[in-house]
C-alpha cells in the first residue's frame, strides 16, 4: 500500500509539482556513471554550461499509466529513448542507451509510485527525461560533461478540457527551419514558439499550428503535438515533413488507424487552403492525446470542421482506442507496453 499523497487528481491540470524522488546521472571522460535517485530537485551546474548559453540539451515526454488492476505501465518509452538517442546525436552530446533509459524510467515510477493517479481518474504520472551540456565551457562547443536526468509529476490534460474541441491559429512565425533542429525535441525549439503560443492564446485559441518553413503552404504540426485530419471518405492523414517533431502518438495512431480501425492512412502534404478535404481534425502527442480541433484561424477566417463543441465520431474512437491501451483495457500491439514491477 503507497502512502497518500493527498493529491484531488481529477483537478490536475499540466503543471510542476515536486514528487519524492528523481534520477541523475553523469558523463566524464566518456562514459555514463550508474545514476541514483536524489530528493533534491535542483541542479548545481557550473554557469558556464553549454545547456544555458547554447541551447546543448534535449528532452522527451512519456507517461506511467495505472491499470484497472492497479498495475502500473508504460507506453513504447524504447520509441523515447530512440529519438532521444537522435535528439542528442543532432547536438552533439552523449547517447543515453535504451535500456539505461527505459531502466531509469522504471526506478523513478517506482520510487514515486503514491503519486501514479488510480485508474478511472484520466490522470498520469508524466516522466520528463532530458540530457543537459555542464561543465565550465566558454566557446560555442560541446561541453565536457552532461547529465541526464529524469523527474515525474502526476498530470491531467494538457489542453483545458481534455477530450474537448479547441481552436487554433495559424502562425506567421516559424518553429523550425527547413534543415534545422525541428525534428529533435531540442529546448532551442520551443524557445522560439513561446512568443506566437502568447499570441495565440491572447488572441482566445489553445495554441497556433506552424506552416511549413519553406513555402508556408502546408501544414506542419501544433506547438506541442502533431497534426492529423480524417478526409470526407475517412483516410487517416498526417503531415510528412523533415521539420516536424515525430510523435510517438501519431505513429501509434497512424498504426491503429490502419490495423485496429481498417483506415487507409497516409503520411503526406496537407495543404492549408484545402482543409475542406477534412470532416475532423486533431492533435496528438504524449501531453496532448488527441485533443480534437474544433476549427483553426487562417488569414482572419476560421475553417471549423466537425464541430467547435462536439468531438466527431472518428475522433472518439480512436481516442478510445489509445486511450484503452495506454490504460491496459485493449489488447496493445506487441511490444507497446512495459510494466513497472
Ligand atoms: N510535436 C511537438 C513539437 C512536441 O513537443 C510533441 C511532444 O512530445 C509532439 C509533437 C508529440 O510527440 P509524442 O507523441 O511523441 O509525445
Ligand atoms: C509531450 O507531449 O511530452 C511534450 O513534450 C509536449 C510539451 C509539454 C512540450
Amino acid at each position: 500500500m503507497s502512502k497518500n499523497v493527498g493529491i484531488d487528481w481529477s483537478k490536475l491540470g499540466f503543471s510542476y509539482m515536486k514528487t519524492d524522488l528523481r534520477y541523475i546521472s553523469r558523463w566524464k571522460d566518456g562514459k555514463w556513471d550508474e545514476g541514483e535517485l536524489v530528493e533534491d530537485n535542483r541542479l548545481n551546474i557550473s554557469e558556464a554550461s553549454t545547456a544555458l548559453h547554447y541551447g546543448q540539451q534535449c528532452f522527451e515526454g512519456l507517461k506511467a499509466y495505472r491499470t484497472k488492476e492497479g498495475k502500473i505501465q508504460l507506453f513504447r518509452p524504447d520509441e523515447n529513448a530512440k529519438r532521444m538517442i537522435k535528439s542528442c546525436k543532432r547536438v552533439l552530446m552523449p547517447e543515453v542507451p535504451v535500456e539505461k533509459f527505459i531502466d531509469a524510467c522504471l526506478q523513478v515510477v517506482k520510487a514515486n509510485e503514491a503519486y501514479v493517479p488510480p485508474y478511472g481518474s484520466g490522470a498520469t504520472l508524466y516522466l520528463r527525461p532530458f540530457v543537459i551540456g555542464v561543465g565550465d565551457n566558454l566557446g560555442v562547443k560541446p561541453a565536457p560533461e552532461y547529465m541526464f536526468s529524469i523527474f515525474c509529476v502526476p498530470v491531467g490534460p494538457y489542453f483545458k478540457g481534455g477530450m474537448a474541441p479547441v481552436n487554433f491559429i495559424i502562425s506567421d512565425y516559424d518553429r523550425a527551419a527547413p534543415y534545422g533542429t525541428g525534428a529533435a525535441k531540442v529546448g532551442g525549439n520551443y524557445a522560439g514558439s513561446l512568443l506566437p503560443h502568447e499570441l495565440a492564446v491572447k488572441k482566445g485559441f489553445a495554441d497556433c499550428i506552424y506552416l511549413d518553413p519553406e513555402t508556408h503552404t502546408k501544414i506542419e504540426e501544433v506547438g506541442a503535438a502533431n497534426f492529423f485530419g480524417i478526409t470526407k471518405d475517412n483516410k487517416f492523414i498526417t503531415p510528412d515533413s523533415p521539420s516536424i517533431l515525430p510523435s510517438i502518438t501519431r505513429f501509434s495512431l497512424m498504426y491503429l488507424a490502419k490495423e485496429y480501425l481498417r483506415m487507409e492512412v497516409n503520411h503526406r502534404d496537407v495543404f492549408v487552403d484545402n482543409l475542406d478535404e477534412f470532416k475532423e481534425a486533431g492533435a496528438c502527442g504524449t501531453a496532448a492525446v488527441i485533443t480534437p480541433i474544433g476549427g483553426i484561424e487562417y488569414k482572419g477566417k476560421l475553417h471549423v470542421f466537425h464541430s467547435e463543441t462536439e468531438v466527431g465520431p472518428v475522433t472518439k474512437k480512436l481516442y478510445d482506442t489509445l486511450y484503452g491501451i495506454q490504460f491496459g483495457d485493449i489488447k496493445a500491439p506487441e511490444g507497446w507496453i512495459v510494466e513497472v514491477k
